[in-house]
């Protein structure tokens, strides 16, 4: 059986659906990764084999004022999850970020790059990476620019605004791989069929700037919106990002067979099933 945390959250909720009957899944409802006690109860009470942990405290700004909050949840969480893994022989799958990167390499990154977080949740994530190596049985995938039908995500917010508005402005010097939940959610599920351990990367393929996805999603939704560029710096978020962390995924196609469709078709699927619900 494999127990997905954080299984209410954008991807844990695609990847239970994937998972069908081989998976179950807890929330914070049923189990707080900040506590070693809830931890081990829950991992002593359903005995999975795999634990996949899509649990996260995700907003990259608020890490940035709630720093203590993001090392507790992204960091000491995961090396709870790791020891009670160690502990009962579970494989533990730790979903992290391309902020881990800092973004200067200028080409994609691959998993044995070192990593350079900017930002505290980049910290925290790559905290969570380390702790997750208390597990000797144990899976760190790193993704990037994640959208899917059950969270608040660029894609939404882009559609509801350009119902909104015949004008915006987005950043065009942050490049990276738009992904879909549901083509992660297939990534992870080869990379556990197929015995994988260690660090894999797994985004749709192909890149753009969030200003080139923004213009796609248009496209695609048959709106008209002029979109204008703006530079990060302008931008001026709380959390700096890395400006080009494209993820190089080859090891994942390499050990796996499985080749993740570019960005712009994974557009189009999302945006004809969200057009059936
Ligand atoms: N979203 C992206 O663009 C992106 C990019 C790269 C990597 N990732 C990584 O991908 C994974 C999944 O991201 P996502 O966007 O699907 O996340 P999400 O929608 O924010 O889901 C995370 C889930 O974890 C729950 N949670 C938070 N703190 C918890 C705790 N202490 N114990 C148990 N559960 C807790 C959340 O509950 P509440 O909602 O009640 O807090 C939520 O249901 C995360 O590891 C994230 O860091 C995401």
């Amino acid at each position: 059986m494999i127990l997905v945390i954080g299984a209410e959250g954008m991807l844990g909720r695609d990847l239970m659906a994937l998972l069908g009957e081989r998976g179950q899944g807890v929330d914070i409802a049923e189990i707080d990764i900040t506590s070693l006690e809830s931890v081990l109860q829950v991992i002593s009470a359903r005995k999975p084999d795999v634990v996949i942990n899509c649990a996260a405290y995700t907003d990259v700004d608020g890490c940035e004022s709630n720093t203590e909050k993001a090392m507790s949840v992204n960091g000491e969480g995961v090396g709870y999850l790791a020891m009670a893994c160690r502990d009962n022989n579970i494989l533990l799958v730790q979903i992290s970020t391309d902020y881990v990167f800092d973004g200067s390499k200028g080409v994609p990154y691959v998993e044995d790059d070192a990593p350079h977080p900017l930002s505290v949740y980049g910290e925290s994530k790559l905290a969570g990476e380390m702790n997750a190596g208390f597990s000797p049985e144990h899976l760190i995938i790193r993704t990037q620019w994640l959208y899917g039908i059950h969270g608040k995500n660029f894609v939404e917010t882009m559609l509801r605004l350009g119902a909104e508005k015949d004008e915006l402005t987005v950043v065009d010097d942050q490049v990276g791989s738009p992904t879909w939940t549901v083509d992660l959610a297939r990534a992870i599920i080869a990379l556990v069929d197929n015995g994988c351990r260690g660090i894999y990367h797994a985004a749709n393929s192909e890149y753009c700037s969030w200003n080139g996805f923004a213009r796609a999603i248009f496209a695609e939704a048959g709106l008209e919106v002029t979109v204008k560029t703006m530079t990060t710096t302008e931008l001026n978020r709380p959390a700096p990002r890395p400006l080009y962390s494209t993820l190089d995924c080859s090891r994942l196609e390499k050990d796996t067979g499985f080749q993740p469709q570019s960005w712009r078709s994974a557009l189009k699927e999302y945006l004809s099933a969200r057009s059936l619900l």
